[in-house]
């Protein structure tokens, strides 16, 4: 049995989007994320994830539940072995009675075990080493001259390593531990004629905790400046310690970055422990190295509004702007401070005093946009080129923000900033999204993924009317392209049927493009090559004409989306891309009609204040839908 306490503290440290991500590609879709289902086959990602609700679900299959379900299901294990799975990812060590054996229970985990309690141990022995004569003279006095209080250091588990060689190693042979575990940490080393000596000699200490406050790796720094040491010595990665998953201080921020609902991000231990003296307890570190997105992720549990501390000059700041884009990209609010010249957050605080220094945030903090902004104008006066330079870096960072609203709106303050012209600001970044797109995606990009989902999960009000000149150009790609691969595994035919059958509303009218697509749907199974031929030389002489017809006037093809430079690659993007287009386009026209009912729906008078509201809100939804669809097409259209 397995104790209640234990359950929920695995429960609470497992985030599902970690443990989902371990098992199938994650892409962000808003506040959530996409995949495909591993549970059924599918095409298009239908599996969502929800990080803040910590649950999934596919709307293909309608499998749904937490972390814990979700290895139960994938891994058909159960309930207390998918326990023990999630504990074992966050080292969590599970109080259990008459534990078996069980599968879970590895050799694995027995060694995060030995190591955890390896560190445990050499934490309590460098605080204890605070307290000796040693101590006190050398690493305490530091501390103090610091401005940490007793209650700091206690709050942060500060500690001293001695001068002497091999005082941890004697500690831990006293106590009959087996130095492997030591060694492994990287804590002591064993020499070439086999005795040991430890690696954090003469240091002040900064232990490293994960989320559920174990000491999982340290940090210690030189008490005597030495070129031929490094200023702050940390752990190796471990078994338990993977640095791009872990941020300084989060442990004793999390509850305060909840509450307030941000976090400040800085760059040192001090940073993080001056801020918490002062009252500021919502800050992380992210140790020196620049950002990860495990890091941004562990911080995406409890806000989604980061505050970027930044010291150094403005190149130093200008060369560490990546992890604003990063943060964007995750989906996160971003602001930023800067310090003045040769202050960090830890020294300016402590020069302050709490209440100024608070004040000094609160007032110097500014939106990622203005303080990107301003940054890059330094010194370049009224130089048109170099303006629009800079105006191009502003729209690259704007064009990673997932949210189609929050762009806009950064659009909006962009063009007033730079006095630029919105709407050529807007078109601007649907080119970047676009381009970026071609580069790095050769399936469906991600906002058409979640575009091409959302009408489907509308509900229908209306039966579309397709306009013979799209039916046509639907047709005209399944006879060219039909027998083509669209996603690994799946054709262009797979994609068209699926489309059309789970949208009732986007049905074809004409009835001779029906007929094509029931003679494609007979072959389905078959063996058959569906390429151009099949259709040419079909047995059924209207076939065969509208074949012929349709592939000699290859020119035909709508401008809005033929002659495009940025699709125009290769033949296969080209076919994959005027496809995307097309379904686009047919469900922009569904849309188009949706709000046009639902207007009319809105006019009649009889109706109820509450109906009213949910036909506003039905119709804010379906305006969101239509601007994001144009948005992606803005770049074909133009
Ligand atoms: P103080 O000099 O003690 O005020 O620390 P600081 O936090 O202001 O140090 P600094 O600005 O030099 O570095 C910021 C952070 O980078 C530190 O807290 C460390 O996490 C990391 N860091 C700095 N120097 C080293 C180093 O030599 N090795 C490693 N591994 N990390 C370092
Ligand atoms: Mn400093």
């Amino acid at each position: 049995m397995i104790s209640r306490q234990s359950i929920d503290a695995v429960i609470n440290a497992s985030a599902i989007d970690e443990v989902v991500g371990d098992y199938i590609a994650l892409k962000k879709r808003g506040a959530n994320l996409l995949g495909r289902c591993p549970f059924h086959d599918e095409k298009t990602p239908s599996f969502t994830v929800s990080p803040s609700k910590g649950i999934y679900k596919c709307f293909g299959c309608g499998k749904a539940g937490n972390s814990v379900s979700f290895l139960m299901e994938h891994d058909s294990l159960s309930f207390a072995d998918a326990i023990r799975k999630l504990a074992s990812k966050y080292n969590i060590v599970l109080e259990e009675d008459n534990a078996v054996n069980s599968e879970a229970y590895n050799e694995q985990q027995r060694k995060r075990e030995a190591l955890l309690i390896a560190l445990e141990f050499a934490k309590k022995y460098f605080v204890e080493q605070l307290y000796t004569e040693e101590g006190k003279r050398v690493g305490d006095s530091y501390f103090r001259e610091r401005g940490f209080t007793k209650q700091t250091i206690d709050d942060f588990d500060l500690g001293y390593s001695p001068q002497a060689w091999d005082s941890l190693v004697k500690a831990a042979t006293s106590q009959q531990f087996n130095l492997d575990h030591f060694v492994e940490a990287g804590l002591i080393k064993q020499r070439e004629d086999g005795g040991y000596f430890d690696l954090f000699r003469h240091r002040v200490i900064f232990p490293i905790h994960d989320l559920t406050g174990k000491v999982i790796a340290f940090g210690g720094r030189q008490l005597v400046k030495d070129e031929k040491s490094p200023k702050y010595l940390n752990s190796p990665e471990t078994e338990v310690y993977h640095k791009s998953h872990v941020l300084y201080g989060i442990f004793q921020s999390k509850k305060t970055i909840k509450q307030v609902n941000n976090c400040y991000l800085v760059e040192g231990y001090t940073d993080v422990i001056s801020l918490h003296q002062a009252e500021v307890k919502n800050v992380v570190a992210s140790s020196g190295t620049s950002l990860t997105e495990g890091q941004i992720r562990l911080v995406k549990r409890f806000t989604d509004n980061v505050t970027v501390l930044y010291d150094g000059d403005a190149a130093g700041i200008k060369a560490s702007l990546r992890g604003i884009d990063l943060l964007l990209e995750q989906g996160l609010n971003v602001r930023c401070v800067s310090f003045p010249d040769g202050e960090d957050p830890d020294s300016y605080c402590q020069k302050l005093g709490s209440v100024d220094f608070k004040l000094f945030l609160e007032q110097e903090q500014k939106d990622f946009i203005l303080f990107k902004a301003d940054l890059l104008m330094q010194g370049i006066g009224n130089d048109p080129i170099k303006k629009t330079e800079v105006l191009k870096q502003l729209l690259q960072s704007i064009a990673l923000i997932p949210d189609a609203l929050k762009r806009s709106a950064y659009a909006r303050e962009c063009s007033r900033i730079m006095d630029a012209d919105e709407k050529l600001l807007l078109v601007e970044i649907a080119k970047i999204r676009k381009q970026k797109h071609v580069v790095d995606d050769q399936v469906l990009p991600t906002d058409v993924v979640e575009i091409l989902q959302m009408p489907t999960q509308l509900p229908d009000t209306s039966v579309y009317h397709g306009g013979e000149e799209q039916e046509k150009n639907l047709i005209r790609l399944l006879i060219q392209s039909g027998h083509k691969p669209f996603q690994e595994g799946t054709k262009v035919s797979d994609f068209i049927f699926k489309e059309l059958n789970e949208d009732d509303a986007l049905q074809i009218e004409h009835p001779l493009y029906n007929k094509i697509l029931q003679a494609v749907k007979d072959q389905l199974n078959s063996e058959l090559q569906m390429d151009e031929q099949f259709f040419v030389n079909h047995e059924d002489e209207s076939i065969r004409q509208l074949a012929a017809d349709l592939l000699t006037d290859f020119f035909e093809l709508s401008p809005a989306w033929s002659d495009n430079g940025i699709f125009i690659k290769t033949e296969k993007e080209n076919y994959i891309n005027d496809l995307q287009s097309l379904f686009l386009f047919l469900k922009k026209n569904k849309i188009e009609k949706m709000i046009q009912n639902n207007l009319d729906e809105m006019a009649k008078s009889e109706l109820e204040q509450e109906q009213k509201e949910q036909l506003l809100h039905y119709h804010i939804q379906l305006i969101e839908v239509r601007n994001a669809i144009s948005e992606i097409l803005g770049s074909t259209m133009n």
